[in-house]
């Protein structure tokens, strides 16, 4: 996947959290095939059972799998306890919220921590705990997948835009601190990517008139400019990122919520199924 580029450059084993489905599970192929053992975590123990197995048998490395969601209070301490003597030499934060537009204020105040923990929390504290051990060999990567909806607020997905900014700032600033000591941080911004989990929220994926890009694309893009950080952005992203710099801030934030309003309207939702 990533052509002449090994990932077994940065140890031992991978971590990807939301390594089940989409472009978690075509990141985790390519370190599965670069030689890297696995930990895979995400909240249903099928896909991830599956992909396991799989990948022990294409690839003949170890893989563990730990069905969690991030979004529980204690996760990220769950998942350092499960990596507990691994040597992780890239950490994946993919698990991401859903995009159903809805009004900030009528969310409950669970939905909107959930969204902060999968987004932000989680990915800080895992970084955390095993860019300590990168800084320390000398090796590692970092890669945290993120949205155009983190470039400019956007209205009626407020939580997850906020979060979203977070990471890729946390994403910079730990790609500045890790270079001299050799950890490769990227954050990876998407647009609108194929994923099973877009199309169960009603984006018709199969259709080859929709716009979005592979997540095999998408993985391989990330994977091959993992040593390019601090920011990487693909599709609508890069409109998005453009007009976060050159318009003025007004603009880019209504421009934002105005897409975000008429999909809201198109949807039967306000469910506030974010996270
Ligand atoms: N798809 C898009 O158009 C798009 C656009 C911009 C940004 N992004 C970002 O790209 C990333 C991946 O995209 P995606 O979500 O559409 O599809 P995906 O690559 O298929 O990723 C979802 C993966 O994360 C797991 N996951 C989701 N929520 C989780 C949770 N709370 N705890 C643990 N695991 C969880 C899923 O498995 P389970 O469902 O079994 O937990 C699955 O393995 C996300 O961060 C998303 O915000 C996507």
């Amino acid at each position: 996947l990533t052509g002449t580029i090994s990932l077994a450059r940065y140890g031992k084993w991978a971590l990807i959290v939301g390594g089940s489905e989409g472009v978690g599970a075509e990141i985790a192929r390519a370190f599965a095939a670069d030689g890297l053992n696995c930990l895979l975590i995400a909240r249903r123990p099928e896909p991830l059972d599956r992909l396991a197995e799989e990948l022990r048998a294409a690839a003949g490395v170890e893989v563990r799998a730990l069905a969690l969601d991030i979004g529980d209070e204690g996760a990220a301490a769950h998942i350092v306890q499960m990596a507990d003597g691994l040597e992780i030499g890239a950490l994946v934060c993919n698990a991401g919220a859903g995009l159903v537009p809805t009004p900030f204020c009528q969310l409950a105040p669970d939905v909107i921590q959930r969204a902060i923990r999968t987004n932000a929390e989680v990915p800080a504290m895992l970084a955390r705990q095993f860019g300590q051990g990168m800084a320390a060999r000398g090796r590692g990567a970092m890669l945290f997948i993120g949205s155009g909806a983190g470039e400019v607020g956007t209205a009626y997905m407020a939580g997850y835009s906020a979060a979203k900014a977070f990471q890729r700032t946390l994403a910079e600033a730990l790609w500045y601190e890790l270079k001299p000591a050799g950890v490769d941080v990227l954050a990876l911004v998407l647009g609108i990517t194929l994923t099973p989990q877009l199309g169960r929220m009603g984006y018709p994926i199969g259709d080859p008139s929709v716009p979005g890009m592979h997540p095999a694309e998408a993985a391989c893009a990330g994977l091959a400019h993992l040593a390019d950080g601090p920011v990487l952005h693909l599709g609508e992203a890069v409109d998005e990122h453009r007009m976060a710099r050159t318009l003025p801030r007004r603009d880019a934030v209504t421009a934002m919520g105005e897409r975000a309003r008429a999909i809201l309207s198109r949807s039967s939702a306000g469910t506030g199924s974010q996270a």
